[in-house]
């Protein structure tokens, strides 16, 4: 577990950063940096679908300075170590530069998956637990062999065991991160972690995840979220999923608008989703920063 993160105010404000697919530089470094939020979470795929552009994504948000979450997504399939290095780089080198006087700040940057991060909001305790990594949907456990050389996970079951284990060491709010969404929010392509990419559609949210939340439920704890994002926002068919849902109050979310830097009438904007969380209320908005205006 890492540290307690600890709210700044009243209200906790986490960024949530989508899929990147590349689609992040120096640019978001400095405005993601400047939103003054407690928390950063990466969803995960940072690559376009080489080792070397993930680590080159990780290399590039390892710059920022606020306390961030990054879960591996199905194209972040390289050495676990060399992409926890990557981001731990800046690391490293502000604790050089602080030993000589010339910085002082340093970031905690975090890879996620099967971990529990404890967060505080005044006087009020949450837990983050981020479910399985490097996921790729639908009904199996996708990368075995890496899966159980890196995490010790054989299969699905396995996977739902290591999540309730989890689930019971957390705090009575729970928000669950993850790559993809989980199962049981609709089989058409149009929904939030359907199918588009079979002519017969289909659930392809994760069915592990699905059975955690149902676990952490039975155990009458709160489900407040669940933030992932992996099957992207627009369509193969041009449609557009919702990117909120709210289904037994627990929100969820995906953030996979992808591209998530993109042209506009005016400028070029760059996504991210803020989440506003405190003891009673929750709140998530899209946020376009306009790279020029
Ligand atoms: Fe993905």
């Amino acid at each position: 577990m890492t540290n307690v993160i600890k709210a700044d105010g009243e209200t906790l404000r986490m960024g949530i950063i989508g899929d990147l697919h590349t689609h992040w530089d120096d640019v978001d470094v400095h405005q993601i940096g400047n939103q003054g939020y407690d928390l950063l979470f990466f969803t995960g795929d940072l690559g376009g679908g080489t080792p070397d552009s993930s680590l080159r994504m990780a290399r590039s948000i390892a710059r920022l300075r606020q306390t961030t979450l990054v879960m591996p997504g199905n194209n972040d399939t390289v050495d676990i170590d060399q992409l926890a290095a990557e981001l731990n780089h800046q690391q490293g080198v502000n604790r050089i530069l602080a030993i000589t006087g010339q910085n002082t700040e340093s970031g905690s940057i975090h890879l996620c998956g099967y971990t529990h991060h404890k967060v505080s909001v005044a006087d009020h305790q949450l837990s983050l637990i981020a479910a399985r990594p490097h996921s790729m949907g639908g009904p199996e456990l996708t990368f075995p062999d890496y899966m159980a050389n890196t995490y010790g996970i054989k299969s699905l079951d396995e996977s739902v065991q290591r999540l309730r284990n989890l689930v019971d060491t957390a705090c009575q709010d729970i928000i669950f991160l993850a790559h993809n969404g989980p199962a049981g929010l609709g089989d058409k392509p149009g929904d939030i972690w359907g199918c588009d990419f079979k002519p017969v559609g289909g659930d392809w949210g994760d069915t592990d995840l699905a059975a955690a939340i149902r676990y952490a439920k039975n155990q009458n704890k709160r489900v407040r979220a669940v933030i992932a994002g992996h099957m992207h926002l627009k369509t193969k068919q041009g449609e557009q999923r919702p990117w909120q849902l709210l289904a037994d109050d627990t929100y969820y979310i995906n953030a996979a608008r992808v591209p998530r830097i993109f042209s506009g009438e005016d400028d070029v904007y760059r996504h991210h989703v803020l989440l506003c969380i405190d003891k009673t209320d929750i709140a998530f908005s899209e946020v376009l920063l306009p790279q020029y205006g």
